[in-house]
């Protein structure tokens, strides 16, 4: 019996594959059995009821899909009564993402959602500030650092926190997320981009840009990933393009301590059990008893430290 369990950010998960923010919903559970997942994880919420961005809000280009589905929300009101109590008749942990327009906001979502049926909190942070120019918080340290803060004081609950792919400060930002009481890393969100109609001329998404998410985003935040694991000391959760138990295994290697399943679903709604079989599969052929043992365990005989100057070195 090979040992898939991981410990994440204050949870031990039964194993490591869960579904990415915004891609999973209850419908799913005609096609996959929800108990094998090693976590749930919300679409994201924010306090006040939101449309969404225009349509159209898809657009599939090779090997990925670019999104401005926006945060559509029904509001918190409407999480307790009907979402909530459906996750609580499963097993596995839920972990609820939220977004908000100023540090104060989340900190507001993270106290009211803090009840005994979330295990823990994912704060989307790739979204706008307010208060400041309007850039996501995730681009900077300090934004970073200041709404962590807040986060932390507003919840004893594990707190996750989901960066962007987005900023060149990558390593930076992750140290102020861990600096403020982060408990683990998600890297990443999708990858600005947009595409164009060569025959209306006009950009093919309502909102002119979106986000690229599949298997073109993986070799990216794979080393977003490696970057991350090797600058911080809490778990990171890998998330970018996994389709396959071989991408699962690569995102191990490169120091994730667990994975997010996102666009892969949409393609082959099984994808996450597949994974999760392939797991131990995988950890058989190799003679490994734990999933664990594969963590942070790619080899670099090269160097102790990365050679790129702009990687930021182990602290
Ligand atoms: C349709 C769609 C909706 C998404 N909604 C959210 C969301 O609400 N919150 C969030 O943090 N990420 C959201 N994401 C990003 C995913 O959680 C994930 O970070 C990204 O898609 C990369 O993973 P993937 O390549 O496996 O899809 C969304 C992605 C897609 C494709």
């Amino acid at each position: 019996m090979i040992d898939l369990s991981v410990r994440v950010g204050g949870l031990t998960l039964a194993n490591p594959v869960m579904p990415a923010s915004g891609t999973f919903a209850e419908g799913l559970d005609k096609a996959i059995d929800f108990n094998r997942l090693g976590a749930f994880v919300t679409k994201t919420i924010t306090r006040e009821l939101r449309a969404g961005n225009p349509l159209p809000r898809v657009v599939e280009r090779p090997g990925g899909l670019i999104n401005s589905i926006g945060i559509p929300s029904k509001g918190v009101p409407y999480f307790l009564e009907h979402t909530l109590p459906y996750y609580a008749s499963y097993q596995p942990p839920l972990v609820v993402s939220i977004s908000a327009p100023t540090a104060e906001d989340f900190a507001h979502l993270a106290a009211e959602l803090t009840r005994p049926e979330i295990s823990a909190i994912e704060a989307n942070i790739s979204c706008p500030n307010i208060e400041e120019d309007g850039k996501a918080f995730a681009m900077r340290a300090a934004s970073t650092e200041a709404v962590v803060r807040q986060l932390r004081a507003a919840t004893p609950l594990p707190l996750w926190v989901k960066l962007t792919p987005n900023t060149g400060d990558l390593p930076e930002v992750a140290n102020a997320a861990e600096a403020a009481g982060a408990d683990a890393l998600v890297v990443a969100n999708t990858i600005l981009a947009m595409a164009i109609d060569l025959q209306t001329f006009k950009p093919c998404l309502g909102n002119v840009m979106g986000g690229l998410s599949g298997p073109a985003v993986k070799p990216i935040v794979l080393r977003q990933v490696y970057q991350c694991a090797r600058t911080v000391g809490i778990p990171v959760i890998g998330c970018g393009g996994i389709s396959t138990t071989e991408d699962a295994v690569e995102y191990l290697l490169a120091g994730a301590t667990a994975v997010q399943v996102g666009t892969a679903t949409f393609v082959q709604p099984a994808a996450m059990t597949t994974i999760i079989d392939g797991l131990a599969k995988f950890c058989e052929r190799r003679e490994l008893d734990r999933i664990s043992d594969l963590i942070g365990a790619v080899i670099n005989e090269e160097a102790d430290e990365p050679e790129l100057a702009w990687v930021a070195p182990r602290s």
